[in-house]
């Protein structure tokens, strides 16, 4: 790596001089200029990794300098720091001018090792962001609403809603069953937003004790009840500036969400047992996998506070009226977990997709995730086999004739025919198998006569003409 670059401002020569010799010797490449307008000049053509400046000058000063610098910097996309040199008596300025984002500033007289370790404290500042960075964008790429898989008709308007509310700052509500992909698209909401930079906060409402709930969401300070051994920040004061992520907010104790509603309107929150209100600028995503206007109309959740987290609402598409997702998705699973486990797993047969079809997923993407996880993990050749999946999915039968009812049907159509002595079959079976095998009795289980069940057993392959 080459050595650091130093830019030294400052209008007086022999501070230049002995600054560049300190810096010099110190392995940094240095430049000098004496002035603010050189020293900006210097810098839009060598571009340095930090700048020592004198904060006093004639013309442009260092502040200006730090607000100009900083400016270009952000518009190129690069990042530089400011250190400041004081005379004494303007310290305060100098405060001021970190609060416009100069690291630090050292007063004057100072000695050579103080000055060397600001410098270097500035590099180290500057490596550590941009690794930051170089994280945060590898995150932001992950979660972007592109990185969601599937093209149904019924995805294709989740993604055209997120499109449309992602650059406002909208509070929205994802609703869906478990495992539909809630939380991703959440995210996705964040991480595609002008608020992608400041932090994503999940909490999962349902998981706090009721007791701790407020502390959590709030904050508290010290004292304020046993436990409490210091201050502390919230979740909606950890998420300012970004995304606060409140998964099953339906499970969220009343007395909280009277705090809730009012962070929301006012957007100030109190920490438990504080008089003073802190000002709160976060968006809020909600999710839940209940009915919460059911939930308003039993008086278990504020009626005015859902209005506050649904000003839009985001109905996640079960995976089952998904149609043909389920294949891509599971092509797409198929292919992480055979790079996971170095699996020889490339695809699935044909048969293989016949039974991920009819399948009818009360799990959603998760439980479709866990089959082919555990699929991949068993199958010894390149495409997935009927043997390596569970045993629920040979039924060829959905869990409730209501949710098979409900079931996307894919291109080339059902077999229903099939689908129907399928379920018929599994009926005489339950049925004889609760009557111990007598088949009168397994009519009446069943409704039937005995002559109905006798010609359905034939019909079905399961009884010989003759007995
Ligand atoms: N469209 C999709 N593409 C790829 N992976 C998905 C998709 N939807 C969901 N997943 C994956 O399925 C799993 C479940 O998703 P997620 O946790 O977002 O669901 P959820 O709705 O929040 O579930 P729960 O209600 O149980 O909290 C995750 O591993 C997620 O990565
Ligand atoms: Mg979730």
């Amino acid at each position: 790596m080459s050595a650091a670059r130093v830019l030294i401002i400052d209008d007086e020569p022999t501070l230049r001089e002995v600054l560049g010799m300190v810096l010099g010797k110190a392995g940094y490449e240095v430049r000098d200029a004496p002035s603010g307008e050189a020293g900006l000049r210097v810098a839009s053509q060598w571009f340095p990794d930090v700048v020592v400046t004198d904060l006093t000058m004639p013309g442009i000063d260092g502040l200006e300098v730090l607000r100009q610098i900083k400016a270009r910097a952000a518009e190129l996309g690069r990042d530089v720091q400011v250190v400041l040199i004081t005379a004494y008596a303007s310290t305060g300025t100098a405060v001021a001018a970190m609060k416009e984002g100069a690291f630090d500033y050292v007063a004057k007289p100072f000695d050579n090792d103080e000055l060397r370790l600001v410098v270097a404290r500035a590099l180290a500042m500057r490596r550590l962001e941009a690794e930051n960075e170089r994280l945060h964008a590898a995150l932001a790429t992950k979660f972007q609403l592109g990185q969601l898989v599937g093209t149904s008709p019924a995805m294709q308007a989740v993604y055209a809603l997120v499109r449309r509310i992602m650059g406002t700052r909208i509070n929205c509500m994802v609703c869906g069953e478990s495992g539909t992909g809630k939380e991703l698209i959440a995210r996705a909401i964040h991480f595609g937003s002008d608020r992608a930079r400041g932090p994503f906060v999940a909490v999962n409402c349902g998981a706090i004790p009721e007791a701790l709930v407020e502390s959590e969401l709030f904050g508290h300070v010290k004292g304020s009840f046993t436990g409490a051994l210091r201050d502390k920040a919230g979740h909606f004061e950890a998420a300012a500036g970004g995304t606060l992520f409140l998964d099953e907010v339906g499970e969220m104790p009343l007395s909280a969400q009277v705090k809730a509603l009012r962070a929301l309107s006012e957007r100030k929150i109190v920490r438990v047992g504080a008089s003073e209100e802190v000002p709160v600028d976060v968006r809020i995503v909600a999710a839940t996998n209940r009915d919460l206007a059911a939930e308003v109309a039993a008086g278990r959740f504020r009626e005015d506070l859902y209005y506050r987290l649904n000003v839009v609402q985001i109905d996640m598409p079960p995976l089952r009226l998904r149609g043909d997702d389920v294949i891509v998705l599971a092509q797409h699973f198929i292919e992480k977990y055979a790079a996971e486990f170095g699996a020889p797993t490339r695809g699935a047969t044909p048969e293989v997709q016949r039974l991920l079809r009819t399948w009818t997923y009360p799990g959603n993407v998760r439980e479709l995730q866990n089959i082919i996880e555990r699929a991949v993990a068993m199958e010894p050749g390149p495409l997935l086999s009927p043997a390596s999946l569970p045993e629920r999915l040979h039924g060829g039968l959905s869990p409730s004739v209501e949710e098979a009812a409900a079931e996307a049907f894919p291109d080339e159509g059902i077999d229903l025919d099939g689908r129907l002595a399928n379920l018929e079959r599994r009926y005489l079976e339950a049925a004889l198998a609760a009557a111990g095998g007598n088949r009168t009795q397994a009519a009446r289980l069943l409704g039937i006569t005995f002559r109905s069940m006798r010609y359905r057993l034939v019909k079905l392959g399961l009884a010989d003409d003759e007995d």
